[in-house]
């Protein structure tokens, strides 16, 4: 039987909450499957692990996650930390470290969840979010100049490669080819006449490797209007790590409630561990009442399941997040009374129901 070792990085506020809700519906979807087991390994890396050592992980961190199968994140950010120190500490580091350049991302309208689309139902809203992962926007370069004075300025570059965005767009298309085949590509060439003509050359490019792709182009302003508009028209969504970043959380919105959307961090060829993580933060408003809504982050071990090739175990999780969607207990971000573990107890019983 193959066992799978799993670092865990819970992280802050809610993070630590809703991972320990996951990994007790992916012990049980193990044992129900017989095939695996999931040896899970924690690092306390996190915003109160900053404010003891002075970083957000240690030195050889890499390191001691590069041997683990997959990598299972809650959030991380917390007050008292500053929001770009706690990202560029930890989070970005492991994505770019580990050439996790895809950030996968389903949305899907659950049954039994009310949208803000009250009339459309799951046959409506069912997208994957391909979001580049390791560039763009995201790079980290610039710098600021006459800090304190009142001619302050700052400057933040992006950098698109041409073979960062083959890449994803080679993904992009592939996963469109096992959906419904048809791919928006999200951009803003009409105002970013470098970066942004750039990702529309090479998307069209890799397009013409897959004829059978319906590959449309479109300003992601417009795109965010149709995701609330037209989300039936929507099969496989890519878009730079920006415009994804921002479009999955309107995804999210339109499933119901950020305690929903999960997102895979994947090195495809397998070089590195991938990471599975609900996209949600750590949430300080509602942190360590035990409330928050664990479906993002079971949803994000399902993912995980399916990219170790346990697909039968994939499966049942993600029947079981179906179930409870439909029949409840929910928390009070989906208008329930429910608390974490009313929800996981839920989840762990509907496991192979
Ligand atoms: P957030 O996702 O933490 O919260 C936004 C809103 O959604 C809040 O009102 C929160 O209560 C609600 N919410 C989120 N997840 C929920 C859940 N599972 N159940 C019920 N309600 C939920 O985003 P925010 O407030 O922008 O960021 C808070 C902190 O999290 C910041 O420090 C930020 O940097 C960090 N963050 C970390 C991420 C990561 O580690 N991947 C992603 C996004 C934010
Ligand atoms: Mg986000």
């Amino acid at each position: 039987m193959v066992s799978y070792q799993i670092a865990v990085i819970p992280g802050d506020g809610i993070g630590v909450e809703v991972i320990s809700a996951g990994l007790a519906v992916l012990h049980k979807a193990a044992a129900l499957t017989g095939s695996f087991t999931i040896e899970s390994v924690e690092y306390p890396w996190s915003c109160k692990w900053y404010l003891a050592h002075g970083r957000m992980m240690p030195e050889d961190g890499l390191e001691r996650l590069r041997d683990s199968d997959a990598i299972y994140l809650g959030a991380v950010g917390f007050p008292g930390v500053a929001d770009h120190v706690s990202l560029r500490g930890l989070l970005l580091p492991i994505r770019v470290g580990f050439d996790q350049y895809v950030n996968l991302r389903p949305i899907e309208l659950l049954e039994g969840i009310v949208g803000p689309l009250r009339d459309r139902d799951s046959s409506d809203v069912n997208i994957v979010c391909i979001r580049e992962n390791t560039e763009g926007e995201y790079v980290g370069l610039g710098g600021r100049f006459h800090e304190g004075r009142p001619d302050e300025t700052a400057i933040q570059t992006s950098v698109f490669t041409r073979p960062g965005i083959e890449r994803v767009a080679r993904f992009a298309f592939e996963r469109a080819r096992l959906r419904r085949k048809k791919l928006a590509s999200a951009t803003k060439s009409n105002a970013l006449q470098y970066s942004a003509v750039l990702w529309d050359e090479v998307v069209a490019e890799v397009g013409t490797e897959y004829p059978d792709v319906e590959l449309t182009k479109c300003h992601v302003d417009a795109l965010a209007a149709r995701f609330i508009t037209a989300p039936d028209s929507l099969d496989v969504v890519v878009g730079s790590n920006l415009f994804g970043d921002i479009l999955t959380d309107l995804g999210g919105a339109l499933q119901g409630s950020l305690g929903l959307p999960a997102g895979a961090n994947l090195n495809p060829e397998r070089h590195f561990p991938s990471m599975f993580e609900p996209i949600h933060g750590s949430a300080p408003d509602i942190a360590g009442q035990g409330i928050a809504n664990p479906m993002a982050a079971v949803w994000a071990g399902a993912l995980m399941l399916e990219h170790l090739g346990q697909q039968e175990a994939a499966g049942i999780v993600m029947a079981a997040v179906r179930l409870v969607a439909k029949e409840g207990p929910r928390t009070r971000d989906l208008g329930g009374t429910a608390i974490t573990t009313d929800v996981e107890r839920a989840l762990v019983a509907a496991l192979g129901k």
